[in-house]
């Protein structure tokens, strides 16, 4: 990375000061452990600026940002960097080439923005969904101008819902294999949510201004962080075990859960989860968590193990830095219909 970094050590205020190891802690609107400050030189941008839950958008940035406004298909106004808008146009008539129409749905958000749009996934998806979705702001690749979330028309249709959008398996795949050649990568990719911190998001695509670099992440399958060498890309092993309590899928996406809130630990190496068994979840558990959060009205508890590597930095964790950590219990809950929220109880 070209920019220079500076550790800080957030305490998460109170949330973390109870916390056995708040990667398993319900810690949505909380900081990050370590926060890298980055700044920018005057005169441009760096194209290859990480922003994610551990890296905030570099100070200045905006003073440096060049924009362009645009009106989309739903007559929405859109803000990219100016750059990336033209990359984006030629992708665009690729795309066309190949009867594949996109627009853009959303660019360069400011601050505010990104807590308007926060406010609103929490409110009607809670704040476990919110945090795997949304980026706390002041860490939205968003705020660059370089990340654009894509939407699809289809038949002339306007498809602009992610649960929509994320069916046409066949078109994304289309349009990842010509992100490169204009500079474009995927930034939030299937499996890698312990090191981007977030779910797939097909639409999501990051302009860096480099197509040889952009055709190397994309060969090598790999995320933006680990290019940077900021996560390595050591494999997770997911043990499911069996269960007759829950499918596959309600375990998957309790997993995708904690992946996603293992983000928040720069520089910690996850290596392996294990449904720990139905036999962990007792109504006397389920009965215990509920009463250390009244409001709460969980209807299902899970617990997991984790296998970790701790950084050099564990912040307020009370974890040990350079350590191996082995069954580390982590525990999830959920209310009826509602996904999984990883909770603030440890090993
Ligand atoms: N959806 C991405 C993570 C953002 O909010 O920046
Ligand atoms: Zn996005």
């Amino acid at each position: 990375m070209k920019n220079s970094k500076r550790f800080v050590a957030l305490l998460m205020a109170g949330v973390m000061s109870t916390a056995v190891f708040a990667g398993c802690s319900a810690q949505n609107n909380t900081e990050p452990v370590e926060a890298t400050t980055q700044s920018v030189k005057s005169g441009s941008i760096d194209y290859m600026a990480l922003v994610n839950k551990t890296h905030a958008l570099p100070d200045n940035w905006e003073k440096q940002l060049k924009t362009v406004h645009i009106k989309n298909s739903v007559g929405d106004d859109v803000e990219v960097e100016k750059k990336a808008y033209d990359a984006y146009l030629k992708l665009k008539a690729d795309l066309k080439k190949d009867k594949i129409e996109v627009d853009l749905d959303s660019a360069r958000r400011s601050v505010a923005e990104q807590q308007r749009i926060m406010d609103d996934f929490t409110k009607k998806y809670g704040a476990d969904y919110a945090a795997k979705t949304v980026a706390k702001p002041g860490y939205s690749e968003h705020h660059t101008g370089l990340a654009l979330d894509l939407y699809l028309i289809i038949n002339g249709k306007d498809v602009t819902e992610n649960e929509d959008m994320i069916k046409y398996t066949k078109i994304w795949a289309t349009i990842h294999k010509k992100l490169a050649n204009y500079g474009f990568i995927l930034r939030y990719l299937e499996g890698s949510e312990h090191i981007t911190g977030y779910g797939y998001e097909p639409w999501h695509i990051r302009y860096i201004d480099d197509v040889k670099t952009a055709k190397e992440i994309t060969d090598k399958g790999i995320t933006f962080e680990e290019y940077l060498g900021t996560a390595s890309g050591k494999k997770v092993t997911i043990d499911y075990g069996s269960s007759k309590l829950y499918k596959k899928d309600d375990l998957e996406s309790a997993v995708i859960q904690i992946k996603c809130k293992f983000a928040f630990y720069d520089g910690f190496e996850l290596s392996a989860i294990r449904y720990a068994g139905d036999n962990y979840a007792t109504d006397k558990k389920l009965n215990e968590i509920k009463k250390a959060d009244p409001k709460s009205k969980y209807t299902d508890i899970a617990k997991f193990l984790m296998d970790f590597r701790t950084s050099k930095n564990t912040g307020d964790t009370k974890l040990k830095p350079d350590t191996d950590y082995k069954d580390y219990e982590c525990w999830l809950a959920r209310t009826k219909d509602d996904g999984w929220e990883v909770l603030d109880f440890g090993g």
